[in-house]
């Protein structure tokens, strides 16, 4: 089992997009992925049609509040072929960090909880680097970076990697990052074309070569609580997430 946190400080770069539709990928191609959903406002999730609103659903809240057993009983399997989904709440934003001051010592997700009958999990994290994003830095072998092909994101990737640095340094000196990927990539666009090429020139072969372009499908996807490669398969938005998962897949055996 390998573990990857997808991780960017900044809202709305793509991250709950690409766990999503990336660990579909990984399933599709015949390998086990479970989601952990670290992020209170719990989009992925719903995504995958676990939304606590509409279904009947326990919470990695709940596996917390009832004293971290039996990790099993709150994972769901999703409609889509070999991929589970441990969910998460909007009550786990004010909750978690609650409960961590009441006890001494760690995180509540641990290493050894993680069920290891998986080939991948993939976490979301919040758009912060708070409890939760640490918590899943601190136990994850991966992390993968989503990069908005726009120059002010470039400043919240520094922030980013310097919170990684440090986590390595104190938290997890096992974590490697996987790689970058750009997002929402307006191919018509020169600065986004700039950026890609400002990227490629900084992480070399860190750089995953597939760009995820804007495409609406992506979102209506998200509207029909699907992966997109179920979705609308012939996409451009499903081809390329397919091919991401190829790299990714050649990268971590
Ligand atoms: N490649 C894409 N093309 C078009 N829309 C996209 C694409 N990727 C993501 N989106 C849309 O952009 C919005 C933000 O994406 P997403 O929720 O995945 O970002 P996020 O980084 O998880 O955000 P947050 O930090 O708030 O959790 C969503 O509405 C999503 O549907
Ligand atoms: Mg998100």
């Amino acid at each position: 089992m390998k573990s990857i946190v997808v991780l960017n400080n900044k809202g709305g770069v793509g991250k709950t997009t690409s766990v999503v539709n990336i660990a579909a990928c990984l399933a599709q191609s015949g390998k086990s992925t479970l989601v952990v959903d670290l992020d209170p406002a719990a989009s992925a999730s719903i995504h995958l049609g676990l939304s606590k609103d509409e279904s009947d659903v326990s919470t990695l809240c709940d596996y917390i509040v009832n004293g971290q057993k039996n990790i099993q009983d709150y994972i769901y399997k999703t409609n889509f072929i070999n991929l589970s989904c441990l969910p998460s709440e909007p009550s786990l934003s004010e909750f978690y960090d609650e409960m961590l001051l009441e006890q001494d010592a760690g995180f509540f997700l641990t290493k050894e909880a993680l069920p290891q009958d998986y080939k991948f999990i993939l976490f979301d994290s919040p758009p912060n680097m708070g409890s939760l994003a640490l918590n899943a830095l601190a136990i994850a072998d991966y992390v993968l970076i989503p990069v908005l092909t726009q120059y002010l994101a470039l400043t919240g990737l520094e922030l980013t990697l310097k919170s990684v640095a440090k986590v390595q340094r104190r938290l997890n000196p096992d974590l490697k990052i996987l790689g970058y990927f750009a997002t929402q990539y307006d191919r018509r666009t020169r600065v986004a074309k700039d950026v890609l090429k400002h990227l490629e020139d900084r992480f070399k072969k860190d750089m995953f070569k597939t760009p995820i372009g804007i495409n609406s499908k992506l979102i209506e996807a998200f509207d029909a609580r699907k992966p997109i490669i179920h979705k609308t398969p012939s996409a451009r938005g499903a081809q390329e997430y397919m091919q991401l998962s190829k790299e990714i897949l050649k990268l971590v055996k």
